[in-house]
């Protein structure tokens, strides 16, 4: 079993891949900015002693697998709407790092979720390739309410495609579309799986087939939302108290922000 949910895991890595030109840089520096939150405060160890990560949309782990791995001693929470891609991170990443990791099964475009976490806090929030699910209002909220969740001197970070204006930046959204579109052709010619063809393997699996019935009740009534550009994510930070705002990463429109309260 252990050796297909691996499988499972390479492919969504591959998959992702092929929409995010730099996937694993990107994450990279998410994990610089984490080792840093360390290195400068007497609370953590440098190895994430005493440090609870909190990961927004964690799919199957991606982000909290590099987080676990490269911080041997950090905790993280991997929150997901998901039931089948919160069942693989479950599994994945009990089996790799044990209770080092907690799912939650909550809805972020919804309020609540906060009050589900465990006592003891987060220091830091992160989030990879979801937000763009959430309504802009919905984000704001979001927002909002991770003010409250994170200490101050916590640091919240992004990374997701926060598109260009195609009217007022009609160059620079040609430009993002032909790498998106580079990228694409390069893995699909190596024989990358796509979104499709990763979800017919993973609900093939007995393990994840028995929560695929309530992941099509749960995401039947949300369609695509409207985008929210990367001055509403850094204003709407700014008024949830984020004291320092800004883009720690980007490429074309691929961007990594940053939120420190
Ligand atoms: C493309 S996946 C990214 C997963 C992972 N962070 C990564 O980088 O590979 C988007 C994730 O957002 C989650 N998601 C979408 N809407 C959500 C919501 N309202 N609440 C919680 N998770 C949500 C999906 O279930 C999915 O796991």
């Amino acid at each position: 079993m252990i050796g297909q949910i691996k499988a499972l895991i390479q492919s969504w890595d591959d998959q992702q891949a092929a929409y995010i030109t730099n996937r694993e840089q990107r994450f990279d520096v998410m994990l610089d900015v984490i080792a840093r939150v360390c290195d400068s405060s007497a609370t953590f160890g440098g190895d994430g002693t005493g440090l609870t990560v909190l990961d927004l949309a964690c799919g199957p782990g991606s982000l909290s697998q590099r987080i676990l791995d490269r911080f041997p001693a950090v905790d993280v929470i991997g929150i997901d709407y998901d039931p089948v891609l919160l069942a693989l991170a479950s599994a994945w990443l009990g089996e790799r790092h044990g209770s080092r990791f907690t799912p939650l099964d909550a809805d972020l475009a919804a309020s609540g979720w906060a009050s589900m976490l465990p006592a003891g806090g987060v220091h830091v929030a992160v989030s990879s390739t979801a937000l763009h699910w959430l309504e802009p209002s919905e984000l704001v909220a979001l927002y909002g309410t991770l003010g409250g969740v994170l200490p101050e001197g916590g640091v919240f970070m992004d990374a997701d495609h926060l598109r260009y204006d195609s009217a007022a930046q009609p160059m620079l959204t040609e430009l993002a579309a032909a790498d998106d579109e580079r990228t694409r052709r390069a893995a699909y010619g190596r024989g990358v799986q796509t979104w499709d063809q990763w979800w017919a393997d993973a609900v093939a699996l007995p393990l994840l087939a028995e929560h695929s019935e309530e992941r099509t009740r749960r995401f039947a009534d949300r369609p695509p939302t409207p985008h929210a550009p990367l001055e509403l994510h850094l204003s709407a930070l700014r008024t949830a108290g984020f004291v320092e705002t800004g883009v720690v990463w980007r490429l074309y429109d691929d961007v990594v922000i940053l939120g420190r309260r």
